[in-house]
């Protein structure tokens, strides 16, 4: 059985115990689809105010979903779709205030209100991005982006 508490504290303590708890969890472990899995947990249980979070594999060029919490959510997804289509074609993390207000935003979940995605890049490539899907609006900032792009380059060498 693995706790781990949640200590109330800033977004950079959060996110740097989330990290430490995922090192723990992922250290010994090669399989890519448990260490996601893992992955996702921690996110749900640490991070507040998520109707969503979890990943989507780079598969034939295309994202397929991975390990997730939440609602069942869309299964594929053409690179350069949607939010999660454009971080994994650009390489780069898409911070989105309001989803209603990004061109081509997928809406798996009505709820959804703002979203966080950070492409997980191994040599060189995009293999997986982290999707995170909040019902408040602008729920995600910078912090929230450096601190799941630690996670993203913690997974990088677990998947
Ligand atoms: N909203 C995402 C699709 C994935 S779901 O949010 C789980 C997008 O626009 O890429």
């Amino acid at each position: 059985m693995y706790e781990f508490d949640v200590a109330a504290g800033s977004k950079a303590e959060l996110y740097r115990d989330m990290l430490a708890a995922l090192d723990a969890l992922t250290g010994d472990e090669s399989d890519a689809t448990a260490n996601m899995a893992n992955a996702a947990a921690l996110l749900w249980q640490y991070l507040p105010d998520l109707n969503w979070a979890g990943f989507y594999r780079m598969v034939n060029g295309e994202l397929v979903l991975g390990p997730f919490q939440g609602k069942a959510a869309c299964i594929r997804i053409p690179l350069g779709k949607g939010v999660c289509g454009t971080a994994a074609a650009t390489a780069t993390t898409q911070i989105v205030a309001d989803v209603h207000a990004f061109p081509g935003h997928i809406a798996c979940d009505a709820a959804s209100r703002s979203e966080l995605v950070v492409p997980i890049v191994r040599d060189g490539a995009v293999v997986a991005v982290i999707d995170l899907d909040s019902p408040s609006p602008a729920r995600f900032d910078e912090a929230d982006a450096t601190g799941c792009e630690a996670i993203a380059a913690l997974l990088a060498t677990r998947l």
